[in-house]
């Protein structure tokens, strides 16, 4: 790989320049107002793989946003990698947050990044990471040292749950075909600290409405008397964690794997500094489920948090009022082998159980996702941590991830292909948040380091 890497170091400016170009298109996949941005970002993923040098490039069309598809086949004796990623992005609100413009990505340093880190949304999650490969593939390509086949797919609705691309794969069994899925969009420990992620937790996510009195009423006339639906949500959603903090939804925690005791030591021998993470978060204390540790409630442990709620007056000033309705969005993060669809039917009910006679209820479920754990005794494992030793000069620490990416399910449920997640970015860098940033380190550690994991994997295979 050594012109591979002589041609990565020629070229890191221009690599550079064109994530950048990618980072001014405002993908926000969430948002019916950017579907045109969306579509133009895939038509620029497409625009890179032809040029780099993939064929069959194409903008597959969905019922949402397209899917970008392209492939570079060179011997069917040889592997096939398929490298999936994302080049939608969450919502950038609340912009006066931003030190400076989401889509006006610009280069500054921070603690951690001192050799500066891209500034933008997407950078990190994930449009920093999946372009990776395609700087990768290209030097490998230029340089007449790709080893195997290569598949392209990245999509346009991860952070909308995925469900256009799962019906793309039911489709798409034979064009998908392959030996191993590649995905960089997950972390490492930190810059020194190599990690390969070996889990991802499941999701269900639903909104609650109560509704109380027909009509939102003067709260001096009223009040003391009625029902307040934002009361009695509050009261609910407290309700669901006990001193504990476990969660009370009964049968919530049934099919929960327990972890045993000399993998629970393993997972907390992995480096954490309760320090330098309450520091980070201007926090001044952690807190969670009684038991755990914050690696572990992080990974093997479900979670219920609200991530919006909303009701009443919320505008200048004081208004009073004994508003008619309140509404949350709910997410529970899953882990094997709680099943998405059992959880939101358990919440469901219990949801409508708990609310007194006051109010009515009803819950509305969103995307949802199974959790996965990924073996280590596999030749992808052992390429990727192979391929990480040879950048970072140390071995990688196999470490679930709390985050969620419902397609990996899917990969080995429907292609029956595992993935292996060699992802780049830190936990600090802001995904989701205002000043989401990626490293310029990890973005070039990251193109310097997948041409090994082809080269591992062809010869591990
Ligand atoms: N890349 C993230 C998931 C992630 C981040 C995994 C960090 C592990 C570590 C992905 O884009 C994401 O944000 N997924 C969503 C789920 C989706 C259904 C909206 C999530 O986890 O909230
Ligand atoms: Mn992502
Ligand atoms: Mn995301």
């Amino acid at each position: 790989m050594q012109k591979t890497q002589a041609y990565i170091q020629a070229n890191k400016q221009r690599f550079l320049d064109e994530l950048l170009d990618m980072l001014r298109i405002a993908s926000i996949s969430a948002d019916p107002k950017y579907k045109e941005e969306v579509s133009r970002n895939a038509d620029f993923v497409a625009e890179k793989l032809r040029q780099a040098g993939a064929d069959k490039v194409e903008v597959v069309p969905t019922a949402g946003h397209p899917i970008v598809y392209g492939e570079k086949l060179i011997d069917p004796t040889k592997p096939t990698v398929l490298v999936y990623g994302h080049y939608d992005v969450q919502p950038a609100d609340p912009l006066d947050l931003w030190t400076s413009g989401p889509f006006d990505p610009v280069i500054k340093t921070t603690d951690l990044h001192p050799d500066g880190a891209i500034f933008a949304r997407g950078s990190a999650d994930d449009k920093g990471q999946f372009y990776m490969h395609l700087k990768a593939f290209e030097a490998m390509l230029a340089s007449g040292e790709l080893p195997c086949n290569v598949k392209f797919m990245i999509e346009g609705e991860e952070e909308v749950g995925s469900v256009n691309l799962g019906t793309f794969l039911k489709a798409n069994k034979e064009r998908l075909g392959c030996d191993v899925i590649l995905v960089s969009d997950t972390g490492i420990i930190a810059n020194d600290t190599p990690s390969i992620t070996i889990g991802l937790r499941g999701l269900s996510y639903v909104e609650v409405a109560v509704t109380g009195p027909n009509r939102d009423l003067h709260s001096g006339v009223y009040g003391g008397a009625v029902a307040n639906p934002i009361n009695i949500l509050s009261k609910m959603i407290a309700s669901m964690q006990d001193e504990n903090n476990h969660i009370t939804i009964p049968g919530f925690y049934a099919d929960v794997l327990e972890v045993d005791t000399q993998e629970r030591s393993a997972m907390n021998e992995a480096p954490f500094s309760e320090k330098a993470y309450l520091n980070d978060l201007g926090i001044a204390s952690i807190h969670g489920e009684a038991g755990f540790t914050t690696l572990e409630r992080t990974s093997i442990r479900p979670t219920l948090d609200v991530n919006g709620i909303w009701g009443g007056y919320t505008g200048e000033g004081a208004k009073t009022v004994l508003p008619s309705k309140a509404f949350a969005k709910i997410s529970m993060r899953l882990v094997p082998n709680q099943d998405p669809d059992k959880i939101t039917e358990l919440f469901a009910r219990h949801f409508k159980a708990i609310a007194p006679p006051s109010v009515q209820v009803e819950v509305h479920a969103h995307h949802g996702g199974l959790p996965v754990v990924t073996p280590t005794d596999t030749p992808e494992y052992q390429a990727a941590a192979e391929a990480m030793k040879t950048t970072f000069g140390k071995d990688p620490i196999p470490q679930r991830g709390g985050g969620s990416i419902p397609i990996v399910a899917l990969f080995e449920q429907v292609l029956g292909v595992k993935t292996v997640l060699m992802g780049f970015g830190l936990d600090s860098d802001s995904i989701h948040s205002p000043n989401e940033h990626y490293g310029l380190f990890n973005y070039y550690k990251g193109i310097e380091t997948i041409p090994y994991f082809f080269q591992n994997y062809t010869k591990l295979k």
